[in-house]
């Protein structure tokens, strides 16, 4: 993507009816975390679904297939972009909602302290999904094929089996501990209560069972019969808070995206309660008003280190769900406060975090998982997916095959601590009943009268600054390959830090930025899983990329529908 330096946001909305009226691009792209994910979006589309079935498919099978990144037990953010009807982009907002019994002080003990492992394990740390509804919704209200036909491809993954990769191994490894102490999770995810080995086959019947009272039942598949009730029965049993009440009220979202204009195109974003759209409003808006610096180079990195501070920092103070609390949503994503951010950031300086004045606390997290396409109409479809950690709350409901989410800890349990990605998080953020926590799922996409980019990530909360730097590749005209396969850096506020992913900085770079009072550690070897898909409108071609730190396939092929 090219273009010149800031371009002022009158002109852009001016130009965004033009920007998306072009011809059907007649092929389809897919890039999902994993292959089992892409064929099934695939074969949606060859079965001529459009991008919105192919979705409900993808996000099916995901979390069937990456039982440790995604799943009905979970929830998650949609963008959706809608060719030739208006509106032309819809959020689905299918985060999980804390239970009506839920409260401030739910994971604290008689002395005050949070307890961190009922914040994380088992029903007590999971809120009430949003995936089962997001799914009947967006094959009822977008699709076009029958909710049962797009759930097809994930029962029969779920069936069939999927073989264990390293990732998976990994990403265990991280739980294991907790998933040791679940009989039902180890039964199904584990091998003589160990990880199991790569190319092993996790069967599990009992979701394909699930997913099919839902292909036959919508919604009441999930939240009412013979599984809502199992659900309900065993969360209740161990501890956990959940009520029909909870499930009957659970409601996805239609929200505007953030919209801003960006050189000559239109980044559209995730709106609360994800923090995604707001920071990169303020860190895209604020750099072009910043001298220009070379891409890569020292002052490039410290004018996005420095507006990463400022903007995660406001996240911390600032953000909550604005169902709840009040944000001035309007005023932190208009080009006068990215500017005056930006004017905030010396040159010649790290600004010490401490001296930006320190936030109350909040919280958030990850796994996760993400995946972008484009149908052959232009519909296309940019979604992250989340259980939080790893393998969730490390606890499967049994005879149902559903991992609990631990999103519960993306609120701010301790407003005056932080959660386990180290962020700090505040008051907006404290626990409610029905509340959504605070996200940083940031599916993004990127359009022009020439192009369009779909683009995410799975991360924590590293996913914002992933998406940032994916935007810049794509805006500085770079290959798919390049959005999601760059060397990655990353500062949020608290601890006051450039985490870069090992080799992201060479020695220049690394002793140039801390010359200027900047503290530069590894975050380690890989992190992320970025999926992208590019449709250049000049000369029709479609392009797709999965990162390779991660297992996923992209590809594009040409509908068959369409021949
Ligand atoms: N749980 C990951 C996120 O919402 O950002």
């Amino acid at each position: 993507m090219t273009g010149s330096r800031f371009f002022p946001a009158f002109l852009a909305l001016l130009l965004s009816a033009s920007l998306h009226a072009a011809p059907a691009p007649g092929q389809q792209a897919v890039a999902t975390a994993h292959p089992v994910a892409t064929e099934a979006a695939h074969q949606i589309l060859d079965a001529g679904g459009n991008a919105f079935d192919a979705a409900v498919a993808a996000a099916a099978t995901l979390g069937v297939v990456e039982p440790y990144g995604s799943g009905l037990g979970g929830g998650g953010f949609f963008l959706l972009r809608q060719a030739g009807i208006q509106p032309d982009y819809v959020f689905i907002d299918a985060r999980e909602t804390a239970p009506g019994r839920a409260h401030r002080d739910l994971y604290r003990d008689a002395d005050g302290q949070v307890q961190r492992d009922i914040a994380l394990n088992g029903p007590l740390a999971a809120a009430i999904p949003g995936l089962p509804a997001a799914l009947v919704h967006l094959a009822e209200r977008y699709g076009r094929l029958p909710l049962a036909t797009s759930l097809a491809p994930a029962i029969e993954a779920a069936e069939a089996g999927f073989e264990v990769t390293e990732r998976y191994r990994l990403l265990g490894g991280f739980r294991l501990a907790a998933m040791q102490r679940d009989p039902e999770t180890a039964r199904l995810f584990l091998r003589e209560n160990g990880l199991p080995e790569v190319g092993e086959l996790i069967r599990q019947p009992e979701l394909a069972q699930t997913l099919r009272a839902m292909a036959a039942a919508g919604r009441q598949g999930f939240y009412a019969g013979p599984v809502g009730q199992r659900l309900l029965e065993v969360v209740q049993a161990e501890g956990g808070i959940w009520e029909q009440a909870d499930f009957d009220a659970y409601k996805v979202i239609e929200r505007q995206p953030v919209r801003f204009a960006l050189q000559s195109h239109e980044v559209i974003s995730a709106p609360l309660p994800s923090a995604g759209g707001i920071a990169l409003a303020g860190v895209l808006q604020g750099q072009a008003t910043l001298p220009p610096a070379e891409r890569g180079s020292v002052a490039w990195t410290h004018q996005l280190v420095e507006l990463m501070r400022r903007v995660y920092r406001d996240r911390a103070v600032m953000l909550g769900d604005a169902d709840f609390v009040e944000v001035p949503v309007a005023r932190l994503t208009s080009p006068e406060y990215a500017r005056s951010l930006a004017e905030s950031v010396d040159p010649d300086r790290a600004t010490p975090s401490a001296e930006l004045g320190l936030p109350t606390g909040f919280s958030e997290g990850d796994n996760t998982t993400h995946f972008s396409l484009i149908d052959a109409d232009g519909n296309a479809v940019a979604a992250t997916l989340s259980i939080n950690l790893p393998f969730g709350a490390a606890f499967t409901i049994p005879g149902t095959g559903v991992i609990l989410n631990n999103e519960m800890d993306d609120f701010a349990a301790d407003p005056d601590g932080r959660n386990e990605y180290g962020l700090a998080g505040g008051e907006v953020n404290a626990i409610a009943p029905g509340k959504r926590p605070l996200s940083s799922m940031t599916p993004t996409m990127l359009e022009s009268a020439e192009e369009l980019a779909v683009l995410g990530t799975p991360g924590g909360s590293r996913i914002i600054s992933m998406v940032l730097l994916g935007t810049l590749e794509a805006l500085a005209g770079e290959p798919v390959e390049k959005w999601v396969s760059r060397p990655r850096f990353h500062h949020q506020y608290l601890p006051d830090r450039i985490q870069i992913e090992e080799g992201a900085f060479d020695a220049q770079l690394h002793d140039a930025l801390e010359a200027l009072g900047h503290r530069v550690e590894s975050a380690g070897r890989d992190y992320g899983d970025m999926q992208a898909v590019y449709w250049n409108k000049r000369d029709n071609r479609l392009d797709a990329a999965s990162d390779p730190r991660g297992v996923g396939s992209a590809g594009v092929r040409r509908q068959l529908m369409a021949d």
